[in-house]
């Protein structure tokens, strides 16, 4: 079992893809065992995404982040981190495959609907960085 962290983002939260997008986690087989709705602060998105600070498009991932609430989830199952990166599809929409959440769902690479853990270590630091114990409700 392994755990990973999802954030729905503002672009898909206004469009109302709430549902449609956390019945794909289910349908893979991934569970929802937290989940919180939230409207990010500049410092909060500004921390989360500190890994990319030197990137040319940081300010502009901030600003969009905290245009409006996301959905912060930790999905939980076998292989959960490469599942749903294959669930939510290449970063850049134009390049995802059909059927992918990004494919369908996203509009532009900064408004990509979704943003999942890259790797188990990195899933393990986002899950601790929104969630504390015992808001976790693990199905094992
Ligand atoms: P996410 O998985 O949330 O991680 C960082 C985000 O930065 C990414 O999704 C994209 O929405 C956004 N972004 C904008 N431009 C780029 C880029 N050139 N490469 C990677 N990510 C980008």
């Amino acid at each position: 079992m392994q755990r990973t962290l999802s954030i729905i983002k503002p672009d898909a939260v206004a469009r109302n893809l709430l549902g449609a997008i956390c019945v794909r986690f289910e349908q893979a087989g991934l569970a929802i065992v937290a989940a919180r709705m939230m409207h990010l602060t500049r410092e909060q998105a500004e921390g989360f995404y500190a890994i990319h600070r030197e990137r040319p498009f940081f300010k502009d991932l901030v600003e969009f982040m905290r245009s409006g609430p996301i959905l912060v989830l930790i999905l939980e199952g076998d292989e959960a981190v490469r599942k749903n990166r294959e669930i939510m599809g290449a970063t850049n929409p134009a390049e995802a495959l059909a059927g992918t959440i990004r494919h369908d769902y996203a509009e532009t690479i900064d408004a990509n609907a979704v943003h999942g853990s890259d790797a188990p270590e990195t899933a393990q630091q986002e899950i601790e960085f929104f969630f504390e114990q015992d808001e976790i409700f693990s199905r094992n």
